[in-house]
């Protein structure tokens, strides 16, 4: 598409995990994107007795809350559901509940309206999220850092990813709210700790790096996780240096994970003209955003990650998502089904597995 082309009017919904999110945006290719409206219902304060998202609870508060989400974002944006010219929902990968409900109501919507549908890959919306703030081209390494997922993906283009490694048991965020809860802190716990750990000393508590120098680019944090676990229960009476401290300490141990595995990615990925990107909740830590920056420098590859406010789970990037798919001629019908797991390189999701059927793991 060309900066002349008229826009694309997209109204884009997201519930796979704990955000109920409908955006509008105007898609106008390369000459870039105006966001219309942002709408985000957080379930924090229904799953923060439960210290995690319980995914019964998560799908009921997205079926009572999906309607006005939806009419909200719409109002906002000051657009009527004629003037659509797509709607795209989160088809997965996520909790099922979720996303049968957010994908049900873009049925509705898209049926009710004469519209075309994009089922949209919600590690896609994370992945391209990066061209929010600009055309970023492709190829591009990204690191996809979330509570669900924690992968290298080659993005050569729309809907062409190659995974160059993954995690073999959590992924980075889960990391994070494990250790919040450890230490009897709230959900999410990455912001927690990032506040915590900017008051902390990072050399106090010995903490391990799983994998580090490791070949391949491959990640690993249950071992850090126990590990946060054993030092905190030796800890008679914790008060809050020791919270800071041991914050800080785990928050410099997934940086020297990040950077190192990152370093390895970049040498697999071996662009000459290179770029990197890094999206998913876990970039919106400064911390961990500013030293994965300064890698990037060192290998000569350019850096962007999106604006904080689209790290985390938003119907903006879903949006875009499926713009950027409808722009290539992709259209879904209402048959699309919702996808609990949903790899984006199928290929290597097939040949490498990074969970076992039945056992808990990383969603991809
Ligand atoms: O992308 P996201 O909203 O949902 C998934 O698709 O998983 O990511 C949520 C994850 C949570 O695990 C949360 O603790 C983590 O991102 N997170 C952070 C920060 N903000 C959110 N982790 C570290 N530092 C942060 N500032
Ligand atoms: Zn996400």
């Amino acid at each position: 598409m060309t900066a002349s082309q008229p826009p694309i009017l997209v109204l884009g919904i997201e519930t796979s995990c704990d955000e109920t999110a409908a955006a509008v945006i105007h898609w106008r290719g390369d000459a870039g994107v105006d966001i219309l409206s942002d709408v985000i219902w957080g379930q924090a304060e229904v799953h923060a007795p439960f210290k995690g998202v319980v995914p019964e609870i998560a799908a009921r508060a997205h079926a009572e809350a999906v309607d006005h989400v939806i009419k909200a974002a719409m109002r906002a944006a000051n657009a009527s559901y004629k003037d659509l010219d797509l709607v795209a929902a989160t088809a997965g990968p996520g909790l099922i509940g979720g996303v049968m409900v957010g994908l049900s109501a873009a049925k509705a919507v898209a049926l009710a309206h004469d519209k075309p549908l994009v089922a949209v890959n919600h590690l896609e919306g994370h992945a391209l999220s990066p061209r929010l703030s600009g055309a970023v081209a492709f190829p591009y390494l990204l690191l996809l850092v979330s509570g669900g997922h924690c992968q290298f993906l080659a993005v050569d283009g729309v809907g062409r990813y190659r995974r160059l490694g993954a995690t073999k048991d959590d992924a980075a965020g889960e990391a994070f709210d494990k250790t919040a809860r450890i230490m009897g802190l709230g959900f999410p716990g990455g912001p927690l700790i990032e506040a915590l750990a900017s008051s902390g000393d990072p050399r106090r508590f010995p903490l391990p790096r799983p994998l580090l120098a490791a070949p391949g680019c491959d990640f690993s944090f249950a071992g850090l996780k126990s590990a946060v676990a054993r030092l905190w229960q030796g800890l008679a009476a914790p008060n809050e240096q020791d919270r800071s401290d041991l914050a800080a300490a785990f928050q410099a141990a997934v940086g020297d994970i990040l950077v190192d595995r990152t370093a390895n990615a970049i040498g697999l990925f071996g662009d000459a003209d290179g770029r990197m990107v890094v999206a998913g909740g876990v970039a919106a830590n400064q911390a961990l955003r500013a030293r994965l920056q300064s890698l990037a420098a060192k290998k000569g590859f350019n850096f962007t990650a999106p604006p904080l406010r689209y790290c985390t789970d938003n119907a903006v990037m879903i949006a875009l998502a499926g713009a950027e798919r409808f722009a290539q001629g992709w259209i879904d019908d209402l048959s699309a089904p919702a996808r609990p797991r949903w790899p984006l390189d199928e290929a290597a999701a097939a040949a490498r597995p990074s969970h076992r059927p039945g056992r808990k793991g990383a969603k991809a």
